[in-house]
């Protein structure tokens, strides 16, 4: 384990076997259909990779940005598009992926945004729930894991940039963001 990290609280293994049971959940749900899959960087970089590698559907790939925190743990409140998609989402049927679920901010604006652009449906699968922070009611459709209050890095999460690419998710020691 990383020497910043407190403990694991998911293992490469628990995670690999929920990826794939998300993948089937997307399998079954978009059978027959081309939606499009969305990452919002960076934090959910990682999952969308290997999501979309456990699902058998034909899925375009496009990337956006939303910004709600900067290099620190507190929501600085409404979240910014900090990057914009490639591709049109009109009458299309969105599959947004998300690392976590936190205030719910983020979730409210994104479903907004596809709505004003016309998406036909929008579908939210998040790897992390932690639903003791939210602000705003808003849910994913699909849910991985629930987490507590931790503070989480690795699987795509970090901390002012670090710990992105550590395969498992744990919990940062308080000396190190309390530094
Ligand atoms: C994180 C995370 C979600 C969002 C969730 O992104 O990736 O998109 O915050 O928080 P919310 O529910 O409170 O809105 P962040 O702004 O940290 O950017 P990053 O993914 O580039 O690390």
């Amino acid at each position: 384990m990383h020497p910043d990290c407190e403990r694991i609280l998911i293992t490469e293994e628990e995670l690999a076997a929920k990826v794939r049971e998300a993948g089937r959940w997307l399998t079954e749900r978009f059978r027959g259909k081309f939606p499009i899959a969305v990452c919002n960087l960076k934090g959910s970089a990682v999952f969308f990779t290997d999501l979309l590698r456990a699902t058998e559907v034909d899925v375009e790939m496009d990337f956006m940005a939303v910004s709600s925190y900067g290099a620190d743990t507190i929501s600085a409140g409404k979240p910014r598009i900090t990057r914009d998609l490639f591709s049109s989402v009109e009458g299309r049927d969105v599959i947004l992926v998300e690392d976590i679920v936190d205030t719910g901010r983020t979730l409210v604006t994104l479903r907004s945004f596809f709505a004003e652009r016309g998406a036909n449906s929008v579908t939210v699968v998040a790897l992390l729930d932690k639903p003791s922070r939210r602000v705003v009611a808003s849910q994913a459709d699909y849910t991985c894991f629930e987490v507590e209050n931790h503070f989480i890095v690795g699987y795509g999460l970090d901390y002012a940039e670090r710990y992105r690419n550590l395969p498992y998710i744990a919990a940062l020691k308080r000396s190190v963001y309390e530094k």
